[in-house]
């Protein structure tokens, strides 16, 4: 069933009446010369998958250390001299590329979102789907073919996530609970997350966003998009208006993301709970309690507006099971439809990254972001298949699920979330696999996985293949927690709070650590691997002897971003909470670092607005232009505070700062170049 659901093979199933790329690019030929550049349909259909299998077979093998990192570090970005700006080392530079609200180059009329308060409010959903959405995450350059047939440098598409809205900045009003909420104002916030496919391109030295573009695209919470694998047409993911349980509205919480070698993008969705309220008295189940589904969700109160979102609409409680897989896009087909692959299960996925043997056996790790919550890896029954796109289209339906179990001793597990297995049964109330997937959490629970330290982000090794993980912090762990609520209302696992344990050493973690593992037999397949803590993270002029970490190099908090580039250079992105004003004195704000896998030393190199956290980073293929994220600047905002939050990225170009004419915070991406057109990090 699922192989004929997948778009390609099926021209049925995209009931957007989007113009098909060939349409498309006929109306481009006209007026835009479009074809005259080097990309033609020939090359476009082969595009997909194009230079991206770094980690598998690297055109020239880095040695597995840090590639050299030898810029000279910053200083961090203290309360006393704050600076409202990012900020990059000596020899470097970082412009910005696009923020909230700017055009995309989506066919038809630029209807933007202004860079001060003067909009109309609310924002419609009509602006917000041609133009950047709001708190841009994860993302992934996607190379065109460029001179040689080698990866372009200077051409291709980027897509990225758009996690979350701020209400109140999105409806720019400070009363947002207690305003009317319209269908209109949640169509316009749910239009503000999903994900943005845009075009890039070099020209005379300067990166741009090509509009408009036929592969530029808007993904928002409201588009139409498959389930498939094991659980789809489940009846627990039916609901009044889905009857069939395979077509959902939209992706919500687009938090991180991975790549596949096969040239798709995936899209993971986090805190999707909080969307969702009731209308009415409720009755929270046992699945609702481990996910943190509540009447009142996280405050964005859309089930008053939009009955989709109310878990007492008649038909539709089943609807939150719709939320929290991964999401499959394929960017080089703008008509396809995204794919809920439902085999990765259902958590508060953070973000994926795979790791592939040389004979195709290939995984995808992906983190359960909440305290005390896991840590799993699928991996594909079928095999990645180098010569043949089409026949990878369909590999993250099948295969096994795992849960990781880390041991005192360095060694760790796998444990399957198979239906029959491990009291995955009947006996035990679990159903089949398409039960075990939609309640992974309680499986895993079940199971007996490790409770974690918030797992964030992953990254694999290019070369490697070792596995790290960003733990990010984790105030409920022995008695510290006042309840064994978190604080989205989820509940760890049976309402337990763990204790300290060898992989999550600190009572009161607020600082972070990331664990690392290598597979038996560098065998991506593997159900058992050996694991350390790379580091632990904190803050070496603490008198607390337990917030010192043990950092080699720059300070830092609340690890996350974690990316490697094409030499193996570890990229770190903090999320501290707020400014780094409390706690993080000697610290500063949120930054990022590059990291050596060999050294352990750790060196500041971005440094980022007021109240933002630094979120998403890619390079090029040649690694000489880097893309980065700056998420939620001056976070918190509200009309008559303005002087005291952020007014990046457009700070003083609005005139007089008056209410309306003072420039908003808005999430935007910076491009990062060497000034002598090196290799960054270099
Ligand atoms: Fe969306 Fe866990 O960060
Ligand atoms: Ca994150
Ligand atoms: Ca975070
Ligand atoms: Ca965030």
């Amino acid at each position: 069933m699922s192989s004929k659901m997948h778009p390609d093979n099926d021209v049925t199933i995209n009931p957007s009446n989007n113009a098909s790329i060939r349409d498309v690019m006929e109306q481009f030929k006209g007026r835009r010369n479009f074809l005259k550049g080097s990309l033609g349909m020939a090359t476009v259909a082969t595009l997909g998958g194009f230079g991206l299998e770094a980690k598998a077979a690297y055109p020239t093998a880095p040695a597995p250390g840090g590639g050299g990192i030898t810029f000279t570090g910053i200083p961090p970005n203290l309360a006393a001299t704050f600076v409202d700006a990012v900020s990059v080392p000596t020899g470097y530079t970082a412009k910005t590329l696009v923020g909230w609200g700017d055009a995309i180059g989506v066919m038809g009329p630029d209807a933007l979102i202004s860079h001060d308060h003067s909009d109309p409010m609310p924002i419609s959903a009509a602006r917000q789907n041609t133009t950047f959405g709001q708190h841009n995450d994860g993302m992934h350059f996607f190379p065109f073919p460029g001179v040689g047939g080698a990866p372009s440098n200077e051409r291709g598409l980027l897509v990225v996530n758009h996690e979350y809205v701020d209400p109140g900045l999105h409806a720019n009003t400070s009363s947002y609970g207690t305003i009317t909420i319209t269908k209109a104002l949640v169509d316009a916030q749910v239009a503000a997350h999903g994900v943005s496919v845009l075009e890039l391109r070099k020209l005379g030295g300067e990166w741009t966003v090509v509009k408009p573009s036929p592969f530029a695209r808007r993904i928002t919470g409201a588009t139409p998009m498959v389930l498939s694998g094991p659980a789809a047409g489940d009846a627990a993911l039916q609901t009044s208006a889905d009857p069939t349980g395979t077509r959902v509205l939209g992706t919500l919480n687009n938090c991180a993301h991975g790549i596949t070698p096969w040239g798709t993008y995936l899209t993971c969705e986090e805190n999707w709970n909080g969307y969702f309220g009731a209308n009415g008295s409720f009755t929270q189940t046992a699945a609702e309690r481990r996910y943190g589904v509540t009447a009142s969700g996280f405050g964005y109160r859309w089930h008053l507006g939009d009955s989709r979102f109310d878990l007492n609409a008649p038909g539709n409680r089943n609807e939150p099971n719709r939320f929290g897989w991964v999401v499959e896009i394929d960017p080089f087909n703008p008509r396809a439809m995204p794919i809920k692959r439902t085999a990765l299960g259902r958590i508060k996925h953070e973000s994926a990254d795979f790791a592939v043997a040389p004979d195709g056996t290939i995984c995808f790790y992906t983190g359960d972001d909440e305290r005390n919550d896991y840590m799993y890896k699928f991996v594909c029954a079928g095999k990645f298949n180098r010569t043949n796109r089409a026949a990878n289209r369909n590999l993250l339906d099948s295969g096994t699920l795992y849960v990781a179990k880390f041991n005192a001793d360095g060694t760790g597990e796998w444990l399957p979330l198979v239906f029959g297995q491990g009291g995955l049964t009947p006996a035990n109330g679990f159903t089949s696999q398409a039960d075990v997937l939609i309640r992974t959490r309680q499986a895993a629970d079940r199971a007996g996985a490790t409770m974690m330290d918030r797992p964030e982000w992953v990254a694999v090794h290019p070369t490697t293949r070792e596995v790290y993980l960003t733990l990010t912090n984790n105030n409920r762990r022995g008695t510290n927690p006042p309840s064994s609520n978190n604080p989205d209302g989820s509940s760890s696992a049976g309402g337990a709070r763990p204790s300290v344990d060898a992989a999550n050493p600190r009572p009161d973690n607020r600082y972070g650590h990331i664990i690392r593992w290598t597979e038996t037999g560098n065998n991506p397949a593997a159900t058992t691997f050996a694991w350390d803590i790379f580091v632990e993270c904190g803050d070496k002029l603490n008198p607390a002897a337990n917030l010192k970490g043990n950092i080699v190099g720059d300070d830092l908090g609340a690890p996350d971003g974690l990316w490697f580039d094409r030499d193996g250079r570890l990229w770190i992105q903090t999320d501290q909470q707020g400014d780094g004003l409390g706690d993080w004195t000697n610290i500063g704000g949120n930054a990022m670092f590059a990291a050596d896998p060999s050294t352990r030393r750790i060196t500041r190199f971005l440094t980022s607005p007021r109240n933002c956290e630094t979120t998403g980073v890619v390079s090029t293929p040649d690694g000489k232009t880097m893309f980065v994220g700056i998420q939620h600047p001056g976070e918190d905002w509200a009309p008559g505070a303005y002087t005291a939050k952020s007014t990046w990225p457009d700070s003083g170009a609005n005139g007089p700062t008056t209410q309306a004419t003072v420039a908003k915070p808005r999430s935007a991406l910076v491009v990062v170049t060497k000034n002598d057109g090196g290799v960054i990090g270099t």
